[in-house]
């Protein structure tokens, strides 16, 4: 399939494919998604075939608003809490879980009885699910497994050739998918940590728990491997230079070139290629990806990634850390 690049300002195209039930890879606040029209089940199964995704992972439903949230739940399904959640984070980087309303294919639950509902910040995003006045169902615009696309070069690493349309909307400015929270338990789940802290859900509900570990599944997303690169990608606990040179003495040692993605102020071997994390939490989350997707690109022998802070956004980085990484090493 001949995959064609649109810019910000023609979306007509994108619209009318996904009116159609095609695809269309387009940014979001978050991560760049691979969107079909949600409430067709036919188009929503091409994003299983084209992600490589498992059948069972339950995806996102894209709306504009607490309206179209209330379209997608169950009568009297959108609690207090989902209220007071999307009130205080919308449009943003919030998911919110609800019971389902009837009309919402099970192709997007996975058979579940819940539905996973977000509203973009993103102009783009925000027009296209206007353009077709229905909910876009949209994982994150990645084959699966793969680090999430936070720039367009890297969705049409992944997709050209697979869809018809990807919209250039340059980089995401969060850099982390959303928090998933499940609001049908009490207190609420926070499935997947992401662009909304845990503390700042926290200040809305009061209590939060997460899932246990060890515990049944609760979001299918949550068992399979994610994010990886090509490379071994070694986590390192730590972000200072000192534990950098510890790890080359120690469990570095086997390897030739590593290519090092730390916070600013980590001196680097000289040769080995870098990638900055930048100096907070919010700009190791919007650069993460990018920077796992790049230096998989280069010839070092090795990812090593460092990165300490649970701080804030630090809790999404940590999580994908954990889930992209070989091997977790603390110093
Ligand atoms: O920021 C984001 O959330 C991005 C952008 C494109 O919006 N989307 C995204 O989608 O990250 P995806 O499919 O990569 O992740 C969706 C997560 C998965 O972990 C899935 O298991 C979970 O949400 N999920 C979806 N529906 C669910 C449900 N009914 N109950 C529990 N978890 C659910
Ligand atoms: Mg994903």
């Amino acid at each position: 399939m001949k995959t064609v690049r649109l810019g910000a300002d023609e979306l007509a195209p994108a619209i009318e494919a996904l009116a159609r039930g095609e695809l269309v890879a387009f940014p979001t606040e978050t991560v760049y998604g691979l969107g079909a029209h949600g409430l067709k089940a036919s188009a929503v199964s091409r994003i299983f075939a084209v992600k490589g995704r498992p059948q069972d992972n339950p995806l996102i439903l894209h709306v504009l608003d607490q309206e179209g949230l209330e379209r997608l739940a169950s009568p009297g399904g959108v609690n207090r809490w989902a209220l007071s959640l999307t009130e205080a984070f919308w449009p943003g980087p919030l998911t919110v879980v609800v019971p389902a309303a009837s009309e919402v294919p099970r192709e997007v639950t996975a058979g579940l009885t819940t539905v996973a509902v977000r509203a973009p910040s993103h102009p783009i995003a925000r027009a296209l699910i206007a353009g077709i006045a229905a909910p876009i169902a949209a994982p994150s615009a990645n084959l699966s497994g793969r680090p999430s696309p936070t720039a367009f070069s890297a969705a049409w690493e992944d997709l050209a050739g697979r869809v018809p349309y990807i919209i250039d909307g340059g980089r995401c400015e969060v850099g982390v998918e959303s928090t998933v929270v499940d609001c049908t338990t009490s207190p609420v789940t926070i499935l997947r940590p992401g662009g909304i802290s845990v503390e700042m859900v926290a200040s809305v509900v009061g209590e939060v728990q997460f899932p246990r570990p060890g515990g049944p599944a609760r979001s299918p997303g949550m068992k399979y491997r994610h994010y990886a690169p090509q490379k071994e990608l070694i986590w390192l606990v730590a972000a200072d230079s000192g534990s950098l040179a510890q790890a080359r003495r120690g469990v570095l040692s086997p390897y030739g070139r590593a290519a090092v993605i730390a916070p600013d102020g980590v001196s680097v071997p000289e040769g080995w290629p870098a990638y900055s994390l930048g100096p907070d939490e919010a700009s190791a989350a919007r650069e993460l990806f990018e920077a796992i997707r790049q230096m998989d690109q280069t010839d070092a022998d090795v990812i090593v990634v460092m990165w300490a802070s649970e701080r804030g956004l630090g809790r999404a980085v940590a999580n994908r850390l954990e889930k992209a990484a070989s091997m977790k090493v603390v110093l």
